[in-house]
């Protein structure tokens, strides 16, 4: 099959694509519509089937004879431990899981925050979930408990599933302290929390509130699958929106399973049996769809690393686990691979392995850097495939899809639409631009299966943040363009998310923490270039009138603020007093031109500026902090 074929036959007969992809599942009931528009711009995909995620994740492979495989390796460099858990083991194990849920009075629909570092026991929960039909959110342990309160609040959980600490090689995360403050921040209180006890650092349990992992499973009794509708909410996974509020993504259960399933082969070109990595962590997307479930859907085997690319115990990290493991595709974000070539720029680490079993390495999360891929092709010698995708799509827009037919790669560029995206280029009129012009990327309706079908309790967001920019288009917040062969280049966002080490943050989100400050009467977040994790936020704050307080002191606070309202993955430490911010006649702040200034790339002064010898005033005091042209 060639890529051209295959992609025509998804955009000219979708229901017919996706019907055949399908068979990779295992249903208790067929569906009666492949694609449902009843409620457009609602589409609901397979509806009237009946499925169950776990199942096919876990139980049908024990049936087809792969209980003694590993489905689960986890590798943690960080506590010095390594574990495999073979299907049939995962089925026991994730069986308990969901009885202790049950014991709990946890049903279908409830919801479940798992609130959990990289360790095995994170998959066995979010299974566990999915086996009775509870929704899970997991929350990433680098967000701050105000930030899990928040979330706590919107989904409203039954229970909570946490461990007690985390690893980071520089300190221990305190997910137990954390957990138990962002429960006292939160107005909807979970009945139970359920604690896996790590002995690096166990927590104290609550009376009454708390129970013990170990002892929790142990008492209970295996539960069966439950089967569920496939449009019927997995999961539930907040990401980073325009506003502090995070936006949930529900992802459904039929659509997810048969998208997911077909991407393995198609796009990855991994097969049943073979060993999958993707070093990301399951807080994320890249984490639930390619650590969790894609893998186990296919009946592959999947890599839990918690460590890091470098400095666990160097950068050789990656190659030993690939060797080890025998890898076939290693799947991570681009920065990942600048921190190995900043510490190991000969890749001397590399001769040390033998990772002859790698076939590729996949690449997402931020836009992949041309020397950055050079690098990587230049030192491994494999495919290195950009893809691109989002919280809201689950799995690949963009991408070269290998399993099908391997395009030539074209640096700076995440390849064409994976078969089910339409993908178009619309300019502020709604009109195609012509193949070069950028423009704001689009998707045409209906999404294919796996994205998104709303946000949790807010139809009415879902439509207005996606839908409602031009009727009948998905606007994925990216700007872009397509070339004459279809290739898309993705160049940058339309909305105030910044990318900082593959992780989404919103600078707006910073903003209204920086502004809560008594002594700050105006700020502005930007995302400046950073050699190793892509953008950096930098902060410019102007002091209300009559404050004398020493500036160090206020930026130190500032710097703390954010850390405690958003967390230490904000990465968040440079903050610039100034007098003044640039503003247009109509008091809008000039983030993008302040970028551009700390950046040292050239700008056109906005037509519409107030005041341009801000702009001066502004290049001065991020020059005076090392930012900006330096000539
Ligand atoms: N739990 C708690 N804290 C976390 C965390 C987690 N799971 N992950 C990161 N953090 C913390 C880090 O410890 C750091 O805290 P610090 O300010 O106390 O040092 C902070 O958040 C910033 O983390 P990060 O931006 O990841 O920087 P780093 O210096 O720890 O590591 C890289 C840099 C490039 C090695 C790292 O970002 C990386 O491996 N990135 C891969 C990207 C990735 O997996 N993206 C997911 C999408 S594919
Ligand atoms: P997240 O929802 O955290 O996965 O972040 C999604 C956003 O990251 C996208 O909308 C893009 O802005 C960016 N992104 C992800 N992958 C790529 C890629 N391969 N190339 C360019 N940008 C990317």
């Amino acid at each position: 099959m060639d890529y051209q074929s295959v992609y025509k036959h998804s955009m000219k007969d979708p229901e017919a694509f996706w019907a055949e992809a399908a068979s990779l599942i295992d249903w208790d009931k067929p569906w009666d519509k492949v694609l449902d528009d009843a409620n457009k711009p609602f589409y609901r995909w397979f509806s009237g089937a009946m499925m169950n995620t776990c199942y096919n994740a876990v139980d049908r492979h024990v049936i087809a004879g792969r209980g003694d495989q590993a489905a689960i390796i986890h590798d943690s460099p960080v506590t010095g431990s390594k574990r495999v858990i073979t299907y049939a083991e995962l089925q026991q194990q994730v069986a308990k899981m969901a009885g202790a849920l049950q014991a709990q009075g946890v049903t279908k629909g409830d919801r479940v925050i798992i609130y959990m570092p990289m360790v095995a026991e994170a998959l066995i929960a979010m299974l566990g979930c999915a086996r009775i039909g509870a929704i899970h959110s997991v929350v990433f342990g680098g967000f701050s408990s105000h930030e899990l309160a928040t979330r706590i609040d919107d989904a409203k959980p039954k229970m909570i599933v946490a461990a007690s600490c985390g690893i980071e090689p520089n300190r221990v995360v305190h997910y137990k302290p954390l957990l138990d403050e962002a429960i006292e921040l939160s107005t909807h209180k979970p009945e139970h929390c359920l604690v896996l006890q790590r002995p690096e650092e166990p927590g104290t349990l609550v009376e009454g509130r708390d129970l013990g992992w170990a002892e929790a499973l142990a008492a209970a009794e295996p539960a069966d699958c439950v089967s569920v509708a496939a449009t019927d909410p997995l999961y539930i996974l907040y990401t980073s929106g325009t506003t502090g509020q995070p936006k949930g993504v529900v992802r459904d259960n039929g659509g997810h399973a048969v998208a997911l399933a077909w991407s393995m082969g198609n796009i990855y070109d991994v097969q049943p049996g073979e060993v999958f990595w993707a070093a990301s962590d399951v807080g994320w997307v890249v984490g639930h769809s390619y650590i969790v479930y894609a893998p186990l859907l296919r009946g592959c085997t999947t890599v839990v690393y918690e460590g890091k690319p470098v400095g666990t115990p160097d950068a050789g990290a990656f190659w030993r686990v690939i060797e080890e493991h025998k890898v076939k595709v290693l799947f991570t974000a681009p920065t990942a691979f600048r921190a190995i070539k900043g510490a190991d720029p000969k890749a001397e680490h590399l001769g040390r392995y033998d990772t002859s079993s790698l076939s590729a390495l996949f690449l997402a999360g931020e836009r992949c850097d041309p020397d950055t891929l050079h690098w990587a092709e230049d030192i491994l010698k494999r495919p290195v495939i950009d893809h691109w995708w989002q919280t809201e799509t689950g799995w690949a827009i963009a991408a070269n899809c290998i399993g099908i037919e391997q395009l030539p790669v074209k640096a700076g560029s995440p390849t064409c639409a994976v078969p089910g995206y339409d993908i178009q280029v619309l300019d502020d009129e709604g009109e195609p631009v012509k193949p070069g012009n950028i423009g704001r990327i689009m998707v045409k309706l209906p999404l294919p299966p796996g994205c998104l079908s709303t946000l949790w309790g807010n139809d009415t967001r879902y439509v207005q943040s996606y839908l409602s920019a031009e009727p009948g288009y998905y606007l994925t917040g990216d700007a872009g363009y397509l070339d004459e062969d279809g290739y898309v280049f993705v160049m940058s966002r339309i909305d105030d998310i910044i990318n900082v080490a593959g992780h989404r943050l919103s600078t707006g989100a910073m903003e209204g923490v920086l502004a809560s400050h008594p002594d700050v009467a105006e700020c502005a977040v930007i995302g400046a270039a950073d050699e190793l994790k892509g953008e950096l936020p930098l902060g410019l704050v102007v002091l209300k009138s009559g404050v004398e307080r020493d500036h160090d002191t206020i930026k130190k606070e500032l710097v703390k603020l954010v850390r405690e309202q958003i967390g230490p993955v904000a990465a968040f430490k440079t903050v610039a007093v100034v007098e003044r911010l640039p503003k247009t006649r109509s008091g809008k702040i000039l983030r993008g031109t302040m970028k551009a200034i700390a950046d040292g790339t050239t700008y056109k002064q906005p037509a519409t500026i107030d005041d341009p010898s801000i702009l001066d005033e502004i290049t001065s005091s991020l020059s005076a902090i090392g930012y900006g042209r330096h000539d």
